[in-house]
């Protein structure tokens, strides 16, 4: 049995991003301006620096145009809940995101559910998560989106397949587990989804066909969980301190990779497995915006 096989997400999303420049060109020649993407950053966290600047970058890379607008910590919610009403109003503006989290006296959900759901290219406000339950035209949250399409691409099958998901995050375990068990093509999947009460874990993981991996836990999914010729796609992102590396940090998913990968018939790595996706995923719902008239 072939073991291990490196699902590269960085090779999948670079082929996607050729795609979406495609697209944009495609708009030019028809005389149509480039999509726009906004993104809202309160404060300076390092974090959310640093993702942001990936956006404003990607964008750049497909032709997106980007608007980066920055407001300080001490922002109040009115003022930010206008800025929302402004962009929502801005016809150059096809989505935007409001980078998370914001300080804590601003009431995250109030923010969201300010944003017009059709402008909401991270896919989080309540209409969006209902269309996406329902199977209704909308935007899926960029890491699940990105999720399924690697699967897709990668020629893996979900239709009958026992999936399991660790972790029920309303961003990333939730939605998974929607998307798989849907009657369409993709998912089909009976799917269980596991998380910090449940008592059975490594029974659970070793009856999946597909297992996705995503608490945050870095290396909590060893060898001994996996059943031999699984797919496994690690969703964890944690930075963990490394004086050896220039930025200070290592990235670790939640699978030990070393032992995982002489079990399973396919693993993402991290880095360079669903990050680069969670990337490209924001991009396709920005072309969606500006292209699918969902407005
Ligand atoms: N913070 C961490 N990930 C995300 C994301 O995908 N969107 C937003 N808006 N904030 C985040």
């Amino acid at each position: 049995m072939e073991t291990g096989r490196r699902i590269d997400g960085k090779k999948t999303a670079g082929e996607i991003r050729l795609e979406i420049a495609e697209a944009v060109k495609k708009m030019h020649a028809e005389g149509r301006r480039a999509p726009h993407l906004a993104a809202v950053l309160v404060g300076n966290d390092g974090g959310s620096e640093t993702y942001v600047s990936y956006k404003v970058k990607d964008c750049k890379e497909v032709g997106f145009d980007s608007t980066l607008i920055r407001r300080p910590s001490d922002v109040s919610e009115s003022e930010l809940l206008e800025l929302v009403k402004g962009l929502n109003e801005n016809d150059e503006v096809d989505g935007f995101i409001v980078q998370l989290p914001l300080p804590k006296h601003i009431d995250t959900q109030k923010i969201i559910t300010a944003i017009n759901p059709d402008k909401d290219v991270d896919g989080f406000h309540p209409v969006n998560v209902g269309r996406m339950v329902l199977g209704l035209p909308g935007y899926i949250s960029a890491t699940p989106f990105g999720i399924v399409e690697l699967i897709k691409r990668n020629g893996i099958s979900t239709s009958g397949k026992h999936c399991v998901v660790i972790g029920r995050s309303n961003i990333v375990g939730t939605p998974m587990s929607i998307l798989l068990s849907r009657n369409t093509e993709f998912g089909n999947a009976t799917v269980t989804l596991c998380h910090s009460r449940t008592p059975n874990l490594k029974e659970m993981t070793l009856s999946a066909d597909i297992l996705i991996a995503a608490t945050g836990r870095p290396g909590s999914v060893t060898g001994d969980m996996v059943k031999p010729g699984a797919v496994v796609i690690d969703v964890g992102t944690t930075r963990v301190p490394d004086a050896d590396r220039k930025s200070g940090y290592a990235l670790k998913g939640d699978v030990l990779f070393d032992e995982v990968s002489k079990v399973s018939s396919a693993i993402t790595p991290v880095p360079g497995g669903v990050g680069p996706m969670t990337r490209v995923g924001l991009l396709l719902n920005t072309l969606k915006a500006a292209t699918a008239n969902l407005r």
